[in-house]
């Protein structure tokens, strides 16, 4: 495995594994790719198994995987958690071995942004409900880095969990509004055993606070099986809404930031009296709480199809 700190380095790393040829023509989203193909992971590091599967999705489909960790300052606001964002490069390193990452890139922030950015990317929209909401200028911050980061990668893949379900949206957006030439390949939420999505900002809660944070999955799942019953499928988008604000308000430590029900990807909100089995696209459920100073997101995806199957 390479690790690489400069820009110049990894673009040198990447020229050198793009001329090895491929390893055999691969079927990608239908079409028949026979060129090397480079794969890209980006995070901001402590990394855990939602990450993992992000790289092994990777190393499935792609004959290079590179991994970035990068802690990205400009996408956090003037409150948030940058100082005390969890970091742990040796961890990270093995993890990236473990898994077969070929390139890791690791750069500083002087590397990232030698010179004040005056150029920014914006997604417009898309990035006014659920975190964008919340987050100020968040997605601005994240939509720079990672099109910063695929001009220096310049990868076939990208991939992104959906456990950020609109980061994945805005940049499906972005990639389309820019013509960028790359596929967002965007991968399931990874959950612990009791149901908790994977985070890294898990670290942060207390044994209480992590009991308590069970309410999230278990109210999303509790939307799963009445999407997926027919008696109960009739359920208006106000009704699942109060639904998961009572299972969520059962946690006293519970601080709720947002809980909104949308179409996906376009992240259209929905008529409080319409039901479920009208809905004629794929809905997310998506919410946001806070315990404590941690705030804690997760989602769940409808698509159509469950939606209807047992009416
Ligand atoms: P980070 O929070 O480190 O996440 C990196 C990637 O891992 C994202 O695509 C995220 O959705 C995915 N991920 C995190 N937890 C997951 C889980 N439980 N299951 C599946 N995937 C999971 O997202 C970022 O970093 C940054 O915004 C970044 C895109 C790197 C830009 O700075």
């Amino acid at each position: 495995m390479i690790i690489v700190r400069e820009v110049a380095q990894l673009r040198q790393a990447i020229a050198e594994r793009r001329q090895l040829g491929t390893c055999g023509a691969k079927e990608v989203h239908g079409a028949t790719i026979q060129q090397h193909t480079v794969g890209f992971v980006p995070t901001m590091g402590y990394l855990h198994e939602g990450h993992a599967s992000l790289m092994q999705k990777a190393r499935e489909m792609a004959d290079t995987v590179v991994l970035s960790i990068f802690v990205n300052p400009i996408q956090f606001g003037p409150n948030e958690d940058l100082d005390s964002y969890p970091r742990d490069e040796a961890r990270d390193l093995e993890v990236a071995r473990r898994e077969g990452v070929d390139i890791v890139f690791l750069p500083t922030v002087a590397e990232m942004y030698p010179q004040p950015t005056r150029t920014k990317i914006h997604v417009s929209a898309l990035t006014e409900r659920l975190c964008g909401a919340s987050r100020p200028g968040h997605f601005d911050g994240v939509t720079t880095v990672v099109a910063k980061l695929f001009n220096m990668v310049n990868p076939d893949l990208a991939f992104f969990g959906m456990k950020d379900a609109q980061q994945v949206a805005v940049l499906q957006q972005m990639v389309t509004d820019l013509n960028m030439n790359v596929t967002i390949v965007p991968c399931p939420i990874v959950r612990e055993a009791d149901g908790l999505a994977l985070s890294s900002r898990n670290v942060y809660l207390s044994a209480e606070q992590r009991e308590q944070a069970l309410v999230l999955s278990r109210s999303l799942f509790k939307v799963r099986e009445v999407s997926e019953d027919g008696a109960r499928n009739t359920f208006t988008i106000h009704q699942i809404r109060q639904m998961v604000e009572s299972t969520i308000a059962s946690s006293p430590l519970a601080d709720i930031d947002y809980i909104e029900i949308l179409t996906f990807p376009g992240l259209e909100p929905l008529l409080p009296e319409q039901r479920l089995s009208d809905v004629k696209e794929d809905i997310i459920v998506a919410l946001a709480v806070k315990f404590g100073n941690t705030r804690l997101i997760d989602n769940i995806r409808l698509q159509k199809a469950e939606v209807l199957s047992h009416v």
